[in-house]
């Protein structure tokens, strides 16, 4: 039986991530992956969906090109080409993680594994026939679909007529017509591609607003770009059903409606993945269906850590990847703790919606003293000239009393490049006026934010 310093289960962002620093710090160390390294983030998530992204903008770039001077003929999308294309970007990247494994002289068992039990040696972990004992046991297993008991729902994603996150990046044919079920970041960054890619898309959400947490003003401008786009928007909306060929769903005002589709996406959350690898064997405490962890990412189990989707606090790669550092720190003996206030978010439609820290209705609702700062990107020349008829807009939100930036939310390109740099005036804490003394480039759109910051009374 081999005895490891460290086993973790699951080779996503939180698992890969954390794997390479503790191989690099000198601990002995197992990864156990089922699938492949890379996780959802890789595979079925983040990269393979910015690839199609990324066609999807130049599509519209050369079919829309007349806005600057541009004008093509015949211009058409290859969505197998697009399909490939992104299989080769998560080819390499995958390959790229194993390589960073090897470096690390980390252990990649690739097999699922099941965790037996906690013995005065450590955790024994079963994969491929094998059993290999860890000092230290991390739970990165991420997350999975949510698949409510709609009637008719189950059957379709069975049948392949309804889709999860996976199977939509894998679509060889556009198809006519697509309904999405739920409006949050998934279901709006495939819309974003479809649409923009000629099917005639509708997107039902439960809520009386798109993109969830997200400030209203910029989830309601967000909204109307992609309206005017095409995608019908179904607010306030309850699917009852899904048909073979279509959803059935009950309106604000109570009315049975019907919606024809030829693919369905439900994009309408995830869960943590806590069965099926003998969690259950080690009496971990959880609540609503995730693991519980500290600011270091212990668990109740000394020597169980759990960092990524499975603690359900913040379902982001990139929190993962800080969370599996944290975690790492800790079995180091190094202080570090976790902190939630200062991780941004991006949601990568076009125009990109980038934030961080709290909004203006979360500081209302805590009754805090700020003040909003609100600004169209048309301050940036940049902006302007590359977006003459953008509607963009910056808010910055600041502590009166303390003069600190508590949140920055903007819609506009390139937001998704500018918020870590709003992520890091939050994290820092630093004051609006010592912040004003940092030297942005120029002419970029990041320089709304300096321009907000001046505006601070
Ligand atoms: P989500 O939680 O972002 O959005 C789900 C939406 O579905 C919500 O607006 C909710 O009100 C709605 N909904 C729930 N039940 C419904 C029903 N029965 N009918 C209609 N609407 C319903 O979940 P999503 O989009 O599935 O994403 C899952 C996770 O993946 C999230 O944690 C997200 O942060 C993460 N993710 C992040 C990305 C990014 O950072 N760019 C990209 C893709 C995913």
């Amino acid at each position: 039986m081999e005895l490891f310093d460290l086993i973790i289960l699951g080779g996503g962002p939180a698992g890969y991530n954390a794997a390479e620093r503790a191989g690099n710090a000198g601990l002995k160390t197992l990864v156990i992956e089922k699938r492949a390294l890379g996780g959802v983030c890789l595979n079925e998530g983040c990269i393979p969906s910015k690839s199609l992204l990324y066609c999807a903008k130049a599509y519209d770039y050369a079919k829309n090109g007349e806005h600057y001077g541009v004008t093509a003929k015949d211009v058409a999308i290859d969505q197998k080409y697009v399909v490939d294309r992104k299989n080769k970007v998560v080819k390499t990247l995958v390959s790229g993680i194993g390589m960073k494994m090897r470096k690390a002289k980390v252990k990649v068992v690739d097999a699922e594994g099941m965790i037996q039990g906690k013995t005065a040696d450590g955790f024994q972990v079963e994969a491929g026939g094998e059993v290999y004992t860890g000092k230290n046991l991390l739970i990165a297993a991420g997350s999975e679909p949510v698949i409510p008991p709609i009637p008719g729902l189950r059957e379709g994603v069975a049948s392949g007529f309804v889709m999860t996150n996976r199977e939509v990046l894998d679509l060889e044919q556009i198809p006519a017509q697509m309904t999405v079920i739920g409006g949050g970041v998934i279901g709006l960054e495939m819309a974003s591609y479809y649409c923009t890619v000629g099917c005639k898309v509708t997107v039902i959400e439960m809520l009386d607003h798109i993109a969830g947490p997200t400030d209203r003003e910029i989830s309601g401008i967000l909204m109307k770009n992609y309206a005017n786009k095409g995608i019908d928007f179904k607010l306030g909306c309850k699917v009852t059903a899904v048909t073979d060929h279509s959803v059935c769903y009950e309106d604000p005002d109570g009315k049975a409606q019907e919606v024809a589709a030829d693919k369905v996406l439900c994009s309408i959350g995830r869960r943590a993945v806590t069965t099926g690898y003998g969690l259950e064997n080690l009496n971990v405490v959880m609540e609503r269906g995730a693991i519980v962890t500290d600011e270091q990412m212990r668990t109740n189990i000394a020597g169980l850590y759990a960092a990524g989707d499975v603690n359900g606090k913040i379902m982001l790669a990139h929190t993962a990847y800080r969370e599996g550092e944290v975690a790492i720190n800790t079995i180091l003996g190094i202080k570090d703790r976790m902190r939630y206030d200062a991780i941004p978010s991006v949601i990568y439609t076009n125009p990109e919606v980038g934030a961080v820290g709290i909004t203006e209705d979360d500081a209302k609702a805590k009754g805090l003293d700020v003040e909003v700062v609100k600004m169209s990107l048309k301050m940036s020349g940049r902006y302007l000239a590359e977006n003459p008829d953008g509607d963009g807009i910056l808010k910055l939100i600041v502590d009166k009393k303390y003069r600190r930036v508590l949140g920055v939310h903007m819609i506009g390109n390139y937001a998704s490049e500018i918020i870590y740099g709003a992520a890091m005036m939050v994290e820092t804490e630093m004051q609006v006026d010592d912040l004003k003394e940092i030297v942005f480039p120029h002419p970029t759109v990041c320089e709304v934010i300096r321009e907000a910051l001046f505006d601070v009374k």
